[in-house]
């Protein structure tokens, strides 16, 4: 089968290094560039982990920058989650790859109203860089076939009780994104992960064992992450990267049990701004008010799926 055309938004991150790695690994895609948004951390981090990521990946793809803070606001970002350089403050070596100098808006504009081929956007961070490029080519959501984004919570949020941290650092975005016409939208919320995806100790002690660039940064990532887990709750535990549970469904949609709804985006609230305000009604149909279901909401994953596919592309 031909590899599918991709197109990555992501604030590299934790768990966006670990989403990149797989995606540009992964012999189901071809990624045709990687565009970074201000979120985890500032933009500059953003794009130096960008290009680090793709240089430990062996891959040769294009990074571009994009927008340095929210549409509203300051925006917000997780040092206290991904460490002072986005990357857990694990030490990598500046990248000799230098990104390119067209903005990621105009490539994302550029890429999807040239393309003669299907590609598919994959979105990893706050939703700004996608928004723009709507805003300044309304033609462009009609345009791109489908998206799948790491977005938000169907039960609770994690920057705050209601709002997950890629939707909270940039809610007007969000809602330009999920009210566009971009044909097939999925949500991989955090509720995948909080129903038990994620990866173990044991998984990573194989990717550890492989000397590739790819495995030792992502292992790397992977046992930090397991270790801070530790640390916290005080005994062993998965760990559950959103980013890169959202990369594996791309990678293999049929890992995922998923149901169209309603969600819309709250943009005002005084506790809930930035939730994912997901229509559960029992018998909906029968409120007048109830609107028609506008994405796919991803709730768990078949985790053993999931684990094997990260363990496959990786050790590749
Ligand atoms: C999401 O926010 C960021 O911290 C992660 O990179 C992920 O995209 C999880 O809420
Ligand atoms: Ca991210």
């Amino acid at each position: 089968m031909k590899p599918r055309n991709v197109i990555i938004d992501c604030d590299t991150g934790i768990d966006d290094a670990l989403a990149l790695l797989l995606a540009l690994r992964s012999p189901e895609f071809n990624v045709l560039g990687i565009t970074c948004v201000c979120g985890n951390v500032p933009l500059d981090k953003v794009v130096r982990n960008t290009l680090v990521v793709v240089e430990h990946s062996g891959k040769s793809v294009p990074v571009y920058r994009g927008a340095y803070r929210a549409l509203v606001g300051a925006g917000h970002t997780a040092e206290y989650v991904h460490g002072s350089n986005g990357l857990g403050d694990l030490v990598f070596p500046e990248p000799k790859i230098k990104e390119n100098p067209e903005h990621a808006v105009d490539f994302l504009i550029r890429s999807f109203t040239e393309a003669t081929e299907p590609i598919e956007l994959i979105t990893l961070a706050p939703l700004t860089n996608i928004a723009l490029a709507i805003q300044k080519e309304p033609r462009l959501a009609a345009k791109i076939p489908s998206v799948v984004m790491m977005a938000g919570g169907i039960e609770n949020g994690n920057s705050t009780v209601a709002a997950e941290f890629n939707i909270y650092a940039d809610p007007e975005a969000a809602e330009i994104v999920f009210s566009s016409g971009i044909q097939r939208k999925m949500m991989v919320a955090l509720d995948p992960n909080r129903q038990g995806g994620g990866v173990y100790s044991e998984d990573v002690s194989q990717i550890e064992a492989s000397s590739a660039a790819w495995c030792q940064m992502g292992a790397a990532l992977l046992r930090y992450q397991l270790e801070r887990w530790k640390n916290f709750v005080g005994k062993e535990m998965p760990t559950f990267p959103p980013d890169m549970t959202a990369m594996g469904i791309a990678i293999d949609p049929s890992l995922a049990n998923a149901e169209m709804l309603h969600v819309d985006i709250e943009t005002g609230g005084v506790h809930t701004r930035g939730m994912t305000v997901v229509d559960r009604r029992a018998m909906r149909g029968i409120f007048r008010a109830a609107p028609e279901p506008n994405i796919n909401v991803v709730w768990t994953l078949d985790n053993a799926r999931y684990r094997k596919l990260v363990l496959d592309t990786y050790l590749g």
